[in-house]
């Protein structure tokens, strides 16, 4: 296969990505050899906004699909619909993906029903091939095109894991939440609010991280700190806006809350 070349450099209107090591040049290695990413890490951390940047940074069409446990291999590929006309055919993310030389993200992939491994095994490997069983269709994928995939290992079970089979197709790269002098630039960045502020948010922030004696299912996300920092911009006190963005979100236990609230109040007090 022919490396395809890298159309543009940065264009002015790819969304902000702070990168944190060598995750750009690394995917960008990717797209050029033809091989499918996988990126895991926790809710929140910036793999799609990562994904998204990539997509404008190279040019190309990006089909994103939430994979959720109903989703089949129809979802991905297509399915015959039933119009005036009779029946057409119409193509699935996967499927215009592939056509157009495009990405194809595959967000919280173990979600999806085993049989999408049937038609992602041989687009994933050397084949870089889709075979369309409805139609009889067998589409080679152009250099351009690119399977990335991403789940959360935080929420996986035995059952939900990846295959060894599927996952042994991927380059893989593993996110986390910044740190904190990264992750000050996203949220002022993010929320439009000055350094400050940013690196009082994300002090809590790491602080909340590092309480290990609840048993939160997660922990707080760079999103949830954006949320928090926007609302306090736009006039929340800040205990409002921690309660409402970081402290409810995370607990459903009123004395968690309590005890989160009361790390926000040393930070905010
Ligand atoms: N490295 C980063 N650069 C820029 N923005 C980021 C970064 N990491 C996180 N964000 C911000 O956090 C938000 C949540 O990230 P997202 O990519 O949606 O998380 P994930 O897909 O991992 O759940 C994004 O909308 C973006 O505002
Ligand atoms: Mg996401």
């Amino acid at each position: 296969m022919n490396a395809p070349e890298i159309p543009t450099a940065d264009r002015p209107d790819a969304p902000f990505y702070q990168p944190l090591g060598n995750e750009q040049a690394l995917f960008e290695q990717a797209w050029r050899h033809g091989m499918p990413v996988l990126i895991k890490g926790p809710t929140g951390c910036g793999k799609t906004r990562f994904v998204q940047h990539m997509a404008h940074r190279l040019n190309l069409p990006l089909y994103t699909v939430a994979c959720h446990d109903d989703l089949s291999a129809a979802d991905l590929v297509g399915r015959h619909l039933i119009g005036a006309q009779g029946t057409w055919w119409q193509d699935g993310p996967l499927t215009r993906a592939v056509r157009e030389g495009g990405i194809c993200y595959l967000d919280e992939v173990v979600e999806a029903r085993q049989d999408t491994a049937v038609v992602l095994h041989p687009l994933a490997d050397d084949r870089r091939e889709l075979f369309i069983e409805r139609t009889g269709e067998a589409l080679q994928a152009p250099p351009g095109f690119m399977l990335v995939v991403s789940y959360n290992p935080g929420y996986q079970n035995l059952l939900k894991g990846m295959k060894p089979s599927t996952r042994q197709r991927f380059v893989a790269m593993r996110f986390d939440y910044p740190p904190a002098a990264e992750e000050e630039r996203i949220v002022a960045n993010e929320a439009q609010v000055d350094a400050a502020l940013a690196a009082q948010v994300v002090r809590l922030g790491q602080a909340l991280r590092r309480l290990e004696q609840h048993d939160l299912e997660e922990v707080a996300s760079t999103r949830l700190l954006i949320f928090t920092a926007r609302m306090i911009r736009s006039g929340m006190t800040p205990r409002q806006a921690c309660l409402a963005c970081l402290a409810e979100p995370l607990s459903d236990d009123p004395q968690t809350v309590a005890a989160l609230m009361d790390v926000v109040d040393v930070h905010f007090g």
